[in-house]
Order: C-alpha cells, then structure tokens, then sequence
C-alpha cells in the first residue's frame, strides 16, 4: 500500500492547474448510457474512482477509450448496446457513486438489478430518496437480498418530486433517468451544486430538456432519444479550494489554474476572514499568506452555495494552528470527524460533540504517522503535514489516488517536500 511522506516547513510558490471536477466526471460517464452514440468528455480527471466507474460501463456494454486531446485528457464512451443491466455488489460496495447507472439502464431499457451500496465511513448513506423519485417517474422497485430490482417495462414517466431535504445524488439520479421519461419532471428542493449544473448542461448538449438546473426547482421534459456530445467537465471545485487551504496553511504565493473563484465563495469568503489574501481571476485565483497567524474563524457545512461538506476537514486542518478557537459543525454527514483523532495526532487540539468541533488553535505541529478513512479526511493530513515540524506519513493513500490527481506531483511542483512511498497495489475503495 502506498504512503505519502510530507516533510513539513517549506512555504508554497508557484502554480497549480486544477483538474476536472471528479463528482461531475463520474455522473457525467453514467449518462452516456443514456444514448447510443458516443459522447466525449473533455477535461476528464485521471482518477481511481474515473477508471473504476469506467470498468464498470464496459461491463454494462460501453466502450471507454481514454486519450490526449487537443485540450488535454479526454473520455470517449459509447454504449452501442446495454449488454448487462446488473451492477454487483462488488463493484458497487467499492464506489457508492456506481449506484448512480440505476437510472440510465432503467431509462434505456426499462429494467435494472444493481446492488445497493450500503453504508461508508462517513455516514449510514441510504438511497431511499433515489428509490422513492425513480417510483415517482414509474419505476417499480422491489428490494431482495441487498439488490434494487427496477422495472419499467412501459417506459419512464414523468412526475413531480420533491425532496425532503437536499440531497446531491438524488438530485442527479433523478435527471438522468427523467430525461427519457415521457412528459414532464419536475423536482422540488432540488439540489443547486454546480456538478448538477454541469449534468444538466451535458445532457442538454445530448438533445436533453432541463432547465432550472442550479436553483432549487428544475423541470425536464421528456425526449424519446438522446445523441452524443462533446462536453468538458466542470473544474474540481474540492481540488481547488483543497489547494487553497494548502497554500494557506504552507504559506507563500500559489496561483490556481483552469478552475473558477465562483464555485468556492463560501470558503473564500472564511478564509478572508482568517486573513488569507485571495485574488481572483479570469481563470482562477491567486492566494497568498505572509508570516502573520491567522485568526480562527467558524464554519457550518450546508448544500451549496454554502460551505461545503467536502472541504470541512481541510478547513480544520488550517484552523489548528490559528489564534482562538475555531467552531466547525457539520451538517450534512453524521460521521464526517474521522480526521480529528489523526490531527491530534499532529499535536492539534480538537474536541467534538455530536456535529460540532472545538479547534483550539497550536503554535504548531509535529510530523507523525497518521492514517484516515475517506479521500477528504486523508488530504487534510497531508495539509496539516505542509505546516508540521519534521517528517507526516499519511498511510492508505489509495483514498487519496481516487479523488486527486497528482497529488505530489502538483504540491511537489510549488517547492513542498512531498514524496509517495510505494508499496504494495491494492484495489480498495470505500466512498
Ligand atoms: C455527494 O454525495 C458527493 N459524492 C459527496 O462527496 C459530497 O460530500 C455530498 O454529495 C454532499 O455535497 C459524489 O458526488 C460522488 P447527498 P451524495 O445525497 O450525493 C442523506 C467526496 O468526498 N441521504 O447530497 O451521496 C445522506 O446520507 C464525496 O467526494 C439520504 O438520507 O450526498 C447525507 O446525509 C463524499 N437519503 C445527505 O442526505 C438519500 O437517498 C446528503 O447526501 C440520499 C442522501
């Protein structure tokens, strides 16, 4: 199993490119199972849960040709034909989001068996509002032995749903089966994150009729068949602001390329407020951070435009060695503290209570092994590792591979000391 070796102390000077958003890339790779032609993602992030979910198409029937474009990489999926409706329980217990092919095969073929994916380390997970907006557009859902068995032999209809609280997944699951359903949806408290957006845009460019994508109501009228397109991928607006917080903790001058200001405002916003200097620009943002402690500052995770849940940990990480004591309180996971035990290993204060954590700001760090269950939580660490005295190992960084590209490379390149230890392979993934 690989290892990441941090050696902390050096400030950060240089650029960073950000990659495409992968919570976008993977839905975006199950709608092509919506159409028999190919569709063509640009700005395609190289990632574990990438290749994986690609694995997974080909299975179905799709054909996944990964190349260098002209602007860079880029996914070709064709699905000819569905030759599988069935998503085991392996491959969906590996990657929650491979749950998300449910409602393209059942809107394509008007049947599916996929595996329900079951809990992870940051929270129980259901997908009962998935099932309950398939239902909706007409699907019957019948559970047996850990698998959804989906049926609409007469095709997909539309429906109005609304959410009971906003929830990403369901959201997108819903759009990509509703746009083949005949008639009109409409899905009430939707969610408004940008990667919804991005699906909408995507499916859109296919021939698809959504609108109201990014606000809480978003209404698609049913087309009989969809095309292929050429569509680039969102920037990774996790990777962005993960990079940010980077650069703030490390200090220096880093400027973020290829990504947007916009799709990060929340965060921006606190970490001005814990005096880091962020310059925007047309094609990303510049944050600097002199000598000076930051202030602790406190966050509440919420649905976007608010502070997202993805970045919780990573802002903790920052608010370790700031002045005061820093409130963190996360709404959307019941789970999601899993960091906190491996920052105290660094030498951090930190107390939790239910969803909400006490950061009692350090005058500093020290290196440590350390050790963490999801992709957000293990980046934290390495965050942490930039700031603390001598050498971090952060271990499984299997997590680490699925959801940045690069890592060490892009770190590496702005004058971290930052060095992957190789061990030996693994397949694993718990999200
Ligand atoms: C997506 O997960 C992201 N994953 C998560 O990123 C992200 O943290 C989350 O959205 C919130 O922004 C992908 O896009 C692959 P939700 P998702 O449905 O869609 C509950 C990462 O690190 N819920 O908005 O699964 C759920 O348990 C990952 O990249 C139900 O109760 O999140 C949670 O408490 C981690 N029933 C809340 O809703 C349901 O049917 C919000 O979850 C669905 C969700």
């Amino acid at each position: 199993m690989d290892r990441i070796a941090i050696i902390g102390g050096a400030r950060l000077e240089g650029e960073i490119p950000i990659s495409g958003a992968k919570n976008s890339a993977i839905k975006l790779m199950a709608a092509s199972l919506l159409t028999d032609e190919p569709l063509r993602l640009t700005n395609m992030p190289r990632l574990a849960d990438t290749r994986f979910l690609g694995r997974l198409l080909q299975r179905l029937g799709a054909e996944v040709v990964d190349q260098d474009g002209a602007d860079g990489p880029e996914t070709v999926l064709t699905t000819r034909e569905i030759v599988s409706g069935f998503a085991p329980y392996d491959l969906v217990r590996q990657m929650r989001a491979s749950f998300n092919v449910l409602g393209p095969l059942l809107a394509r073929t008007g049947q599916a068996k996929v595996s329900l994916p079951g809990g992870c380390s940051i929270g129980a997970r259901p997908v009962d509002l998935h099932l309950k907006a398939l239902e909706a557009l007409g699907a019957r859902i019948d559970l047996h032995e850990g698998y959804v068995y989906a049926q609409a032999p007469r095709g997909l209809k539309g429906g109005e749903i609304s959410f009971p609280f906003v929830s990403v997944g369901a959201t997108e699951h819903t759009l990509l089966a509703a746009v083949l359903a005949e008639g009109e949806t409409v899905i009430g408290n939707a969610a408004c994150e940008p990667e919804i957006t991005d699906l909408a845009d995507c499916l859109n460019r296919m021939g698809a009729k959504v609108s109201g994508a990014g606000t809480p109501t978003i209404r698609v009228t049913g087309v009989s068949r969809l095309t292929g397109a050429t569509h680039p991928v969102l920037p990774d607006r996790i990777e962005t602001g993960t990079y940010a917080l980077a650069a703030a903790m490390a200090g220096g001058e880093v400027r973020l390329t290829g990504t947007r200001a916009d799709l990060i405002t929340a965060l921006i916003e606190k970490m001005r407020e814990a005096g880091v200097d962020v310059a925007e620009h047309a094609d990303g943002m510049t944050i600097r951070r002199g000598p000076e402690r930051l202030k602790a500052v406190e966050i509440t995770t919420d649905p976007y435009p608010g502070f997202a849940t993805d970045l919780q940990a990573q802002f903790m990480a920052l608010m370790t060695l700031a002045d005061g004591e820093s409130v963190i309180r996360e709404t959307i996971f019941e789970n999601r503290f899993m960091h906190v035990p491996e920052l105290a290993r660094l030498g951090a204060d930190i107390s939790v209570q239910g969803g909400e954590a006490r950061v009692r700001g350090v005058a500093g760090l020290n290196g440590a092994q350390v050790m963490a269950t999801d992709l957000r939580a293990s980046v934290s660490l390495v965050i942490a590792g930039l700031a603390a005295k001598g050498e971090t190992i952060v271990n499984r960084v299997y997590h680490l591979d699925r959801g940045f590209e690069r890592l060490e490379e892009k770190l590496g390149a702005c004058g971290a000391q930052v060095r992957r230890l190789r061990g030996e392979p693994v397949e694993e993934a718990a999200d």
